[in-house]
């Protein structure tokens, strides 16, 4: 595989936000070639990769998606990844769990992998949960809803497989072939990363949409748009210049290192992915006091994907609350400043937001086994 290397990064305290990088080639043959000498693009070999995915766990968020579609998502992620599938799909009317479950354990028993289905509001997931993030259980004692949610209680199973990063990969991808490059992508971030506080991000090279019976190859989504303005508004206040390098505000699709992923304070619900941003700026940014010791450099890598993101549109309704929850995350931070807070204020509750897990007791991951909740290597 071959990505270029950023041309250039931002830099706001300790973190550098890389501009995004552009694939190449995503396979490439040989351990070595010729044009591994120059200097403009990063060469992984497969053997590099292939080690790189046996150390990443992958989370697939899932909440009401088809069937077939998870099948393709599931069929994407390289061999060698483990698997974790947090659901929140409704049992009534149609045990939609439960017809996950089946495709999952087809993909188990016709692959040998090891893919851990749970669901975020059993009474199981709970229990494994209450000594070690006890703010992740609401008034009826079960994890929240939320899409941030289901991705912080999958970064917290990752450290206990002991993967040396976690990544995220929504479960409406219509592509696989699209999933197998983000993922490839993330093992290349975590292969070839400078401090072992990185995270790679997904910049979509297209996301199509119908329009009047045509397929229109928009560059952005209709919230990606607004929170990637808003979070390079707040960058270049502190900048004192203007700046456009933040191409993946909304990006669902993304990797974080092991030791990153446990000092990040997640956000909840649609606010996850802005959030990771601000919650960088406000731990590592030396804009406002931080809360424990500032690594010496913590890298944002954002690399464009060759393959279009086609996915379920679920609706201007949905994109609207997508958009105002991942915004009102920006809005409501203290490092926001009031302009831009002032400009873009919504009316929706802002995300809770979570202490890191870092420092936290491990998850009672033999109690998910107990439950039943899937495939745990033993
Ligand atoms: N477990 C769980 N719990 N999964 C959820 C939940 C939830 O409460 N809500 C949504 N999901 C799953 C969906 O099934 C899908 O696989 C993925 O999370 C993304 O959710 P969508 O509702 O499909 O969002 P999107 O693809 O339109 O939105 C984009 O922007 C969001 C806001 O930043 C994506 O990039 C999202 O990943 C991103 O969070």
């Amino acid at each position: 595989m071959r990505i270029t290397f950023p041309a250039s990064h931002e830099r706001i305290g300790a973190v550098r936000i890389h501009e995004a990088g552009r694939i190449i080639e995503l396979d490439s043959a040989g351990d070595r070639c010729e044009a591994d000498a120059r200097a403009d693009h990063a060469f992984l070999s497969s053997e590099v990769l292939e080690s790189a995915h046996r150390r990443l766990t992958v989370v697939v968020p899932i909440k009401n998606e088809r069937r077939s579609t998870l099948r393709g998502v599931l069929a994407g992620i390289p061999g060698g990844c483990r698997v974790v599938v947090v659901s929140a799909s409704e049992p009534q009317p149609i045990d939609r769990f439960g017809l996950e479950r089946e495709v999952i354990d087809d993909f188990v028993s016709r692959t040998g992998r090891h893919v851990l289905h749970v669901h975020q509001r059993d009474a199981i997931v709970a229990a494994a949960f209450e000594q070690s993030m006890p703010e992740l259980l609401d008034g009826a004692g079960l994890v929240k809803w939320g899409k941030g949610e289901a991705m912080l209680v999958g970064a917290m199973i990752a450290r206990e497989f002991d993967s040396d990063a976690v990544g995220f990969i929504d479960a409406d991808n219509y592509v696989p072939g699209a999933v197998n490059e983000y993922v490839r992508i993330f093992s290349a971030t975590i292969a070839s990363m400078k401090s072992e506080y990185t995270m790679g991000r997904i910049s979509w090279q297209s996301k199509p949409k119908v329009d009047e019976g045509s397929l229109v190859f928009n560059r952005w989504g209709r919230s990606t748009t607004v929170s990637n303005q808003v979070l390079n508004e707040v960058l270049s206040h502190y900048l004192g210049e203007g700046t456009r390098i933040i191409t993946t505000g909304n990006a669902g699709e993304h990797v974080v290192s092991m030791p990153l992923a446990g000092r990040l304070r997640f956000t909840g619900s649609f606010g996850a992915e802005t959030g990771q941003f601000i919650d960088l700026m406000e731990q590592y940014g030396g804009i406002i006091p931080p809360i424990g010791d500032v690594p010496e450099r913590v890298d944002v890598i954002q690399t464009e994907t060759i393959n279009p993101h086609f996915h379920e549109d679920k609706g201007e309704e949905h994109v609207a609350i997508m958009r105002d929850q991942s915004v009102a995350t920006i809005t409501d931070s203290p490092i926001c400043p009031p302009h831009v807070a002032e400009a873009y204020r919504t009316e929706v509750p802002v995300p809770d937001r979570y202490p890191a897990f870092e420092a936290r007791p491990a998850i009672d991951l033999e109690r998910l086994e107990k439950g039943g909740a899937g495939d745990v290597e033993r």
